[in-house]
């Protein structure tokens, strides 16, 4: 190997050990908006979760749904499951006209589902009058 190409290698090792850090700071600097952009997309599903959704009933009628905020606030325990789900489907359809609970319903983007389990969630919950007596 002559002396030419001895420093030809010589100034490739020197190259690529400045351009490693140099690479490496690009792809992080990459990375991040990246990963930015994958935490964006994160947050743009709002989506809830059955639990929170059910604390946002909370708010009003109560933990259980016995306990309504103000008198004219319907008591949801013990309510029969068809009965909740379909006020909750007329509410978004619009045949029932609240703007509170439709507001409800669009914000938490129940799905029917989520109607459905909310019915059977109540219905479980002790009723504040006993309609079998
Ligand atoms: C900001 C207060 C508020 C929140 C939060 C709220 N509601 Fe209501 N809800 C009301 C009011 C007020 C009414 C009475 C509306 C009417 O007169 O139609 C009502 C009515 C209802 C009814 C009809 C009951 C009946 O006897 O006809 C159902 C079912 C219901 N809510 C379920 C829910 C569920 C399930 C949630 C949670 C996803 C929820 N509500 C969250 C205030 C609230």
């Amino acid at each position: 190997m002559g002396e030419y190409e001895m420093s030809v290698i010589n100034i490739q090792n020197r190259i690529s050990s400045r351009v490693a850090p140099v690479l490496l700071s690009l792809v992080m600097l990459v990375g991040v908006p990246v990963q930015a952009f994958a935490q964006d997309d994160e947050d743009e599903d709002m989506s809830f979760t059955f639990e929170e959704k059910l604390q946002s009933c909370a708010a009003c009628h109560g933990e259980n749904g016995d306990k309504p905020l103000a008198p004219e606030y319907p008591i949801l325990a013990g309510q029969y499951a068809d009965y909740i789900t379909q006020a909750l489907r007329q509410y978004r359809d619009g045949q029932r006209t609240n703007p509170i609970m439709a507001q409800q319903v669009e914000i938490l983007e129940l799905s029917d589902a989520d109607m459905e389990r909310l019915g059977k969630h109540f219905e479980a919950k002790k009723g504040v009058y006993n309609l079998t007596k």
